[in-house]
């Protein structure tokens, strides 16, 4: 059975009787007219039906938490949606602890991650009850302990450790290779653990937590992950007596991004996490674990599509047509930090025949701001809407003012009704942070 992750649409996608491609019961060429471009646009069906396959993916394993990577795309809303849905989140700083706060989730459900937390950041995530914190380093424990015991609470942990697994993605996604900056190396966890049960009291250990990188597509990874931890707790339990109960796999799997993509469905990677277990952890004399799973990309990436407007183009004389858009790397700088690929149509006349090969660079003042490279499209004019599939992870989350460009808003779809989910920033706002010293003013 196929899961959502691995189509290149939004599951609503359709052509309407305008001719004019619709997502969610909305036509994109009105939305466009309504919000303006660059926009976001998130179909809710799609993030629920994701989010509901991950789950009977694992409805055979009783013992199972999901955790959304917040950092792929996190707004309130969102929030709403993956809390109803029963998810926990995945957060890396205060202000995902915060926005996860704000918008009522479930914090206990919620694991606070990531290699340089601040005191401040741990600070917050004890008072506000976060379930889990995945201690990354030896400061961190210390960090930690200190603010467990000046709250008065014993706080469980997991260690992030890196597993000494690469796969093949892209060297800036991928993190569970020996050489990563995140988490302990096998060869300190001992060092961490006897810290643990000697020194620092205000913390319990409950389990290992690791993610092997981003964008992956082998399903054998998960499978060795999987006994990569369970054979380390076993370790632990007959040189400690230590009795862990959790493994964190981190996300990780990927989405299809172009027609030649074939990132494996959901039910393929949850059976060999779950084969992984049974068979490992009666090998390693342990209890089946509890198990964390940590999607970001592949519960967001596939609802989201950006929508820009087409403006100027140069054909260069013998050699590409470069079609410009008014957005590009402050609102997806993922082709320009990582060659990342996607695939586009004309919202507008979705059915015309691609005969020409162009370039469509975005308006940034950077000769590296190229959002697809020869591309196949029909003739673009002037106006045209261009909607990029795929661009519901690391999209917004990684955008910026590059240039003082206003950050676009995002409109979540659902049975033919647009609601702003983040408003379209304005020059006042750009601003607003801005402050002039008194000795400037005159
Ligand atoms: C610890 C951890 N968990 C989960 C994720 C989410 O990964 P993805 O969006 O590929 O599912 C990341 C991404 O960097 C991560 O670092």
């Amino acid at each position: 059975m196929t899961t959502a992750n691995q189509s290149l649409k939004p599951i609503t996608t359709k052509i309407n009787e305008k001719g004019h491609i619709e997502i969610g019961g909305c036509d994109l060429v009105e939305l466009a007219d309504k919000y303006a471009t660059p926009l976001y646009v998130f179909d809710e069906a799609t993030i629920r039906t994701i989010a509901r396959q991950y789950k009977s993916a694992f409805a055979s394993y009783d013992k199972v938490s999901m955790l959304y990577a917040s950092k792929a795309f996190m707004t309130k809303a969102i929030v709403r949606i993956l809390d109803e849905e029963g998810f926990g989140f995945d957060m890396v700083s205060g202000g995902e602890i915060y926005t996860a706060h704000k918008a009522g989730a479930d914090m206990k459900k919620c694991l606070f991650n990531g290699n340089n937390k601040s005191y401040d950041e741990l600070q917050m995530a004890v008072e506000l009850g976060v379930g889990l914190i995945s201690v990354d380093n030896f400061l961190e424990l210390a960090l930690l302990n200190d603010v467990a015991k000046s709250n008065n609470k014993v706080v469980d942990i997991l260690l992030r450790v890196t597993p000494g697994i690469e796969c093949h993605t892209h060297e800036y996604i991928q993190t569970g290779h020996l050489d990563s900056k995140f988490g302990f190396d096998l060869t300190q966890v001992d060092s961490a653990v006897e810290l643990i049960v000697d020194e620092y009291k205000n913390l319990n250990l409950v389990g290992l937590h690791a993610h092997i990188g981003s964008q992956i597509f082998e399903t054998s990874i998960y499978y060795d992950e999987v006994e990569v931890l369970l054979k380390e707790m076993g370790r632990l339990k007959e040189k400690y007596g230590l009795n862990l109960t959790h493994i964190n796999l981190g996300g990780g799997l990927g989405i299809k991004y172009t027609e030649d993509d074939m990132p494996p469905s959901i039910n393929e990677i949850a059976e060999k996490i779950i084969s992984s277990i049974k068979a490992n952890a009666p090998k390693y004399n342990l209890d089946e674990p509890e198990i964390h799973i940590e999607p970001g990309r592949s519960i967001i990436g596939t609802s989201g599509v950006t929508l820009y407007t087409v403006g100027s183009s140069k054909q260069v004389p013998k050699g590409r047509k470069y079609v410009a858009v008014d957005g590009g790397m402050a609102d997806n700088p993922r082709p320009s930090l990582y060659q990342a690929v996607y695939t586009a149509d004309v919202a507008n006349r979705p059915s015309d025949a691609k005969t020409e090969t162009v370039t469509i660079a975005g308006r940034f003042c950077e000769s590296g701001d190229i959002l697809i490279k020869d591309a196949e499209m029909p003739p673009l004019e002037e106006g045209d809407i261009l909607c990029f599939y795929d661009t519901g992870a690391y999209g917004y989350s990684m955008s910026s003012n590059y240039n003082r460009v206003l950050k676009p808003a995002a409109v979540l779809v659902n049975n033919s009704q647009s609601d702003i989910i983040i408003d379209r920033e304005s020059y006042e706002h750009l601003v607003s942070l801005d402050r002039i010293p008194e000795r400037l003013k005159d």
